[in-house]
């Protein structure tokens, strides 16, 4: 069984949620703290052993492809500084993975821009990473697509993150069904994308990690508009647990909804409060705060 050595970062989007400031800027380079939100996603696909990162990029997005280059002056002025572990820090981002990019030239939904990567992608398993969410896993421990990689490692199977939501917000994920061994692992037969709470298979929600075999590609060619008018992984998915099996894995890691302005927020304040530089002052901040409103 072949290793996961590539990821697909679907990155076409518009960011129209976090407008104006993804009018110039993508979303995807929005910091946390100091940290634009995708190296959270690189570094997670690099750390479960992920070699090639396979952006589906729309327009615009060049400054994400410049973020994972070398940037010469900027390395030399710190160099020149005696700024060594800065330039360590930026070497460690450049040679993180090799960014591969490919165009989705319309926006046609999750399904359609996972399809754009299949030349780069050609038989091997691979990764998805969707950049809304951001997993951050214990210190030690394994990142969420490394957790999903076991699982493909042990199986041979597609297999995907599941978390349990509360039936409010069935609608504003694809939800899988099927029957769940001990474990907690779903040996996957349906996946609805977006339901109501009615018409939801379960409360087992698809947070955006997915580890798939090539199988899923000649269901995605054929996938055709589903939910919203949009060509869905999902609805790929459904043909894929059906022909070669698809299991959803529960995972460990923090989870965060960056997509959102609420959970970049939440990131923010979280993300600060490890982090050395600004961790006592937020802390003191924070609590000052909470007594004044
Ligand atoms: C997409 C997928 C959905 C998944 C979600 C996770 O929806 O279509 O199945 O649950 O990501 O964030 P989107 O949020 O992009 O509309």
């Amino acid at each position: 069984m072949k290793h996961v050595r590539k990821a697909v970062i679907p990155a076409a989007g518009l960011g129209t949620r976090f407008l104006p400031a993804t009018k110039t800027v993508p979303k995807e380079m929005l910091p946390i703290v100091d940290r634009p939100t995708l190296l959270y996603i690189v570094e997670e696909a690099a750390r479960a052993g992920v070699e090639d990162i396979i952006l589906v990029a729309g327009r615009n997005k060049t400054a994400i492809e410049d973020f994972f280059d070398c940037s010469y002056e900027l390395q030399d002025k710190l160099a020149k500084d005696g700024k060594t572990e800065w330039v360590e820090m930026l070497l460690g981002i450049q040679n993180m993975a090799n960014v591969i990019s490919i165009r989705q030239k319309q926006a046609l939904g999750l399904g359609h821009a996972v399809h754009c990567a299949r030349p780069i992608a050609g038989d091997e398993p691979f990764a998805v990473l969707l950049g809304d969410e951001i997993m951050i896993s214990a210190p030690g421990r394994r990142t969420v697509t490394e957790q999903l990689s076991g699982v493909y490692a042990a199986t041979g199977l597609s297999t995907v993150a599941i978390m349990e939501v509360p039936e409010k917000d069935v609608s504003k994920y694809g939800i899988v069904g099927g029957a769940m061994r001990e474990d907690g692992v779903i040996k996957i037969e349906t996946v609805v994308e977006k339901p109501s709470p009615p018409q939801a298979p379960s409360r087992f929600a698809l947070p955006g990690r997915y580890v798939f075999t090539s199988a899923i590609f000649q269901y995605l060619e054929k996938t055709k508009p589903g939910k919203n008018g949009e060509i869905q992984l999902t609805d790929a998915m459904v043909e894929l647990a059906k022909n070669h099996g698809l299991l959803g894995a529960p995972f460990e890691a923090r989870r965060y909804d960056a997509g959102d302005k609420f959970g970049y927020l939440q990131a923010n304040i979280e993300m600060g409060l490890e982090h050395p530089d600004v961790a006592p002052r937020l802390r003191e901040y924070l609590k000052s705060l909470a007594q004044r409103i």
